[in-house]
């Protein structure tokens, strides 16, 4: 028993990185806009106890840009660590891009460096080829966390979503799993680097928040805490900051710990169905036994949700349900899944999540990607209409389609650098490529 649990924890998306959020501007628009999800820490060191961030928290690098504005360079001042020694050279940016090349700002890339002794959004500033210049760190004023995993690896959240930004682009928010709270940052849509955090961070509503996720409109965020007190917790969003909404505060009733022991029994993601009235969260199984599930809630109009969850087993052959990406038009979710590659779930036979019971729709499938160890992060591409997952085993990105009767099936497989690690994802449009 024993050992089959460690060589299940070698190879489940465990090591000591932290989650960020990409933003881009959008086809044909002049000026950066946000779309987000999560994307890798910079933490490289898959052997060490404490994430070393190779982008530490820095002073605003001025940009060489058409873009870039005085108050990019002044806000920074407000806003950043007030080590000038650690400033980044102006001239840095230079070095990602070719000689002659003007840079303009495309857009702007946010992960946190999840540090306990005080959490920051790391803020890169993407260029328009694709480069990604490291421009600030502004405080979260909560602290960061790891959960207990052997061996320590990237993910020391066991999560997707620690930081997401509204698809306005005007919000972004990220979990502190260190001291139970969630910060809240407005975007500048015309110059994303620049984030100001809108009140003080507020109590995530239970323990170790891991994920977060806004509707659509982007004046609701709801929390995934994956702790002792786990479960989820909806706020109203708005300029006045994060107000908690009644009958929101849900629990997925997991036996864990703060902070969580995982990768087996975590909460991994949480997200808003396509339609808006559903939140769901996915959990991972304690293999051999368990098969990991996801809970669906109904989201009532002033965003309260439904006492109790249904439950949606993951389906024969899953094991350990990650992250979760909305299937288009479908009322399904594609979840990657560490165990086996990937799931799929059908959300439309989930009538009144009142009934509490377990959920089973014969489209549910899982979906083996041979050879794969840890298929944990996925993201959608709406120009090429696949999904591409990540392993953070094989350092492969998988590219999926799913067709109208919601069979999933693997287009091809891009490996990467062996040990890159290659974890959150997401999928950015700038100009026309992606
Ligand atoms: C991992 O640990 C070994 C032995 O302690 C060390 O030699 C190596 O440099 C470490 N690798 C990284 C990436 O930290
Ligand atoms: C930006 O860089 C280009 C090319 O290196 C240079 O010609 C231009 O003067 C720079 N602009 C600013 C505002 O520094
Ligand atoms: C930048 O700041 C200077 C001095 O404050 C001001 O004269 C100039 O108009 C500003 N430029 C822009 C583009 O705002
Ligand atoms: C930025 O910081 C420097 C050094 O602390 C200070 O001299 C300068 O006035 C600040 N600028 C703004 C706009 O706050
Ligand atoms: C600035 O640095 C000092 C000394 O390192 C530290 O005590 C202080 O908290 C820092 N202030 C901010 C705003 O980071
Ligand atoms: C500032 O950063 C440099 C480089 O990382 C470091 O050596 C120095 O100790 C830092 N100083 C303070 C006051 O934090
Ligand atoms: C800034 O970059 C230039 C060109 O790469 C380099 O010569 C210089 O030493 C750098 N300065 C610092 C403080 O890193
Ligand atoms: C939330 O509940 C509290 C306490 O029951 C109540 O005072 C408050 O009015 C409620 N808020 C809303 C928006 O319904
Ligand atoms: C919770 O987990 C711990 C550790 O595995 C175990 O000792 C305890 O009995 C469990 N509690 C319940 C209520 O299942
Ligand atoms: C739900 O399904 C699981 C696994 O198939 C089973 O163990 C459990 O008893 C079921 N619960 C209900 C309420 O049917
Ligand atoms: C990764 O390592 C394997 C075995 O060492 C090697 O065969 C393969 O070519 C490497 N792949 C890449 C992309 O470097």
């Amino acid at each position: 028993m024993k050992s089959a649990r460690s060589l299940f924890l070698s190879v489940v998306c465990a090591a000591a990185f932290a989650t960020a959020a990409p933003i881009f501007p959008r086809n044909g628009d002049s000026t950066p806009s946000v779309y987000s999800s999560q994307s890798t820490d910079s933490s490289q060191s898959m052997n060490s106890t404490q994430p070393t961030i190779s982008v530490q928290p820095t002073v605003s690098v001025p940009i060489n840009s058409t873009q870039s504005t005085n108050s990019t360079q002044s806000s920074s001042n407000s806003t950043v660590s007030n080590n000038s020694s650690q400033s980044a050279n102006s001239t840095q940016g230079a070095d990602f891009l070719p000689p002659g090349f003007v840079s303009k700002q495309a857009g702007a890339l946010y992960f946190i460096n999840n540090d306990p002794s005080g959490n920051f959004v790391i803020v890169g500033e993407i260029q328009s080829n694709g480069a990604v210049v490291p421009n600030r760190a502004v405080a979260t004023g909560g602290k960061g966390a790891h959960g207990v995993s052997d061996p320590i690896g990237p993910d020391p959240l066991f999560s997707q979503g620690a930081i997401k930004a509204t698809s306005s682009g005007k919000m972004l928010a990220t979990v502190n799993p260190g001291d139970n709270t969630i910060s809240l940052f407005s975007v500048d849509p015309k110059n994303p680097v620049d984030i100001k955090m809108i009140g003080q961070p507020v109590n995530s509503g239970g323990e170790f928040p891991v994920s977060v996720a806004f509707n659509k409109d982007g004046n609701v965020l709801c929390a995934l805490n994956g702790g002792k007190v786990n479960g989820v917790q909806c706020f109203s969003a708005s300029s006045k900051g994060l107000e908690v909404i009644n009958n929101s505060q849900r629990s997925l009733g997991l036996n864990q710990t703060t902070p969580a022991n995982g990768p087996p029994n975590t909460p991994s993601h949480v997200i808003f169905n396509e339609a808006g009235d559903k939140l769901v969260a996915s959990v991972k199984g304690t293999p051999p036994a368990d098969a990991g599930f996801i809970a669906v809630w109904d989201v009532a109009k002033d965003g309260s949700l439904s006492t109790d969850f249904t439950k949606i087993t993951a389906p024969a052959g899953g094991l350990l349900p990650f992250s979760m990406t909305n299937i288009n038009g479908m009322n399904a979710i594609l979840a990657t899944d560490a165990g086996v590659g990937f799931d799929i779930f059908d959300l439309s036979t989930v009538k009144n999540t009142q009934d509490k019971g377990n959920q089973t729709s014969s489209k549910n499938s899982a979906t083996a990607i041979n050879g794969q160890k840890a298929t944990c992060w996925s993201s959608f591409s709406a120009k090429t209409g696949s999904f591409y997952l990540t392993d953070v085993g094989t350092s492969t990105i998988t590219e999926v389609s799913v067709d109208k009767s919601l069979k999933g099936k693997i287009v091809k497989q891009f490996p990467q650098a062996n040990n890159s690690a290659t974890i959150d994802n997401d999928v950015a449009t700038i100009g026309k490529h992606e």
